[in-house]
């Protein structure tokens, strides 16, 4: 861990009671998901150390388009983006990131923000300890002057709160994570974000953008079994951390597009009528052959359902950058 952190110790118990919190929540996922049917759980449960290599390994794959197009964009515009935040230079500029991962493509924005801020702060949060090591390692490796303030948090249940804070905050939400939540959750998720901002603060939302099926299913279902992999990672996951005894082998991915809810769905399906237990939830589930577990939806946007997520959460649009073939959005909001 880099030493520009706020401390090392802090980030040290942070890590021990997200460990224990994570035991619970992933107890009260698996009562809350795979008791009833349609069987489901949720993507935070994909990120532990194994899931979030996994992610980073799927974001290099040629079907993966997502975060090359979105590190495009910022390697082309990361300036534009930092200027269209806020007039005052002078001014320090605090950048906020919900799920912030490695922070692969976040170096990008904030090595602009470094040329054009007196100060900058990074506050990354992210319910991964280990990724957002990573994240705080390559940061401040590659920006020492950078002041790091990682968080070790589920930001639905546990939403950061921000202290008061003199200059301006840049909220930023990338990699099409918006995406994994329905348009219900996600307007709670931005209007949450928006009770904590101020005039002059602004949102910066990565969205994946509808696009023909066949890309589409390919960026999910990838031909090296890597998305799938990382889809089956949530039930090794159960395996390791609550001694459940989910066979792998029975279970197989499926990636498929829902076009009535404009989204990609992953699913676990099961390949047989199996009985699995799961001690430290004491739970003992029956699935029927074919049956699955929806593990995660991927719901893609046009400009206009976009806008109304933005609007519904109070949010104005001040300026959108985009690739060539428009597979991917940036979107610089402001406060209405
Ligand atoms: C799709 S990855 C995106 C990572 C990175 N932002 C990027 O653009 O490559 C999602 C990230 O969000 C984190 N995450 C998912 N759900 C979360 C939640 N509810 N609270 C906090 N972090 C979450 C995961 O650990 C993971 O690092």
């Amino acid at each position: 861990m880099n030493m520009n952190v706020t401390s090392d110790f802090q980030i040290f118990e942070e890590k021990s009671l997200a460990a224990l919190d994570a035991r619970e929540a992933l107890i009260d996922e698996v009562w809350r998901g795979l008791r009833k049917r349609p069987r489901s759980l949720r993507p935070w449960m994909f990120y532990d150390a194994e899931g979030s290599r996994l992610f980073e390994c799927i974001t290099t794959l040629p079907e993966y388009y997502p975060t090359r197009t979105e590190r495009d964009i910022l390697a082309s515009y990361a300036q534009a983006i930092v200027t269209a935040t806020g007039s005052d230079y002078s001014r320090r500029l605090r950048l906020l990131e919900l799920g912030a991962g490695t922070a692969a493509k976040t170096g990008i924005l904030l090595e602009a923000a470094t040329r054009l801020r007196s100060e900058v702060i990074y506050f990354p949060v992210d319910v991964s300890p280990d990724a957002l090591d990573e994240a705080c390692d390559s940061i401040g490796c590659l920006l020492p002057d950078v002041q790091l303030q990682p968080m070790v948090a589920n930001y639905v249940t546990h939403p950061p709160k921000l202290e008061r804070f003199n200059g301006n905050t840049l909220a930023t939400y990338i990699g099409s994570s918006i995406g994994n939540f329905s348009p219900e959750e996600a307007r709670a998720i931005l209007r949450n974000l928006r009770s904590g901002l101020r005039a002059g603060d602004a949102l910066l939302l990565g969205t994946d953008m509808v696009k023909d099926m066949a890309t589409l299913v390919r960026a999910y279902d990838d031909r090296d079994g890597v998305t799938a992999a990382f889809n089956l990672n949530i039930l090794h996951r159960l395996n390791r951390e609550l001694g459940a005894n989910f066979d792998t082998g029975c279970f197989r991915h499926r990636a498929r597009w829902n076009r009535a809810e404009s989204r990609i769905e992953m699913h676990l399906e099961s390949t047989r009528d199996q009985c699995v237990d799961i001690p430290a939830a004491e739970l003992s589930i029956q699935f029927a052959a074919s049956e699955t577990i929806h593990t995660e939806s991927s719901y893609k946007f046009t400009q206009k359902t976009l806008g109304a997520l933005l609007d519904d959460a109070g949010f104005t649009i001040k300026q959108t950058w985009t690739d060539p073939r428009r597979w991917y959005a940036l979107t610089l909001a402001g406060l209405q």
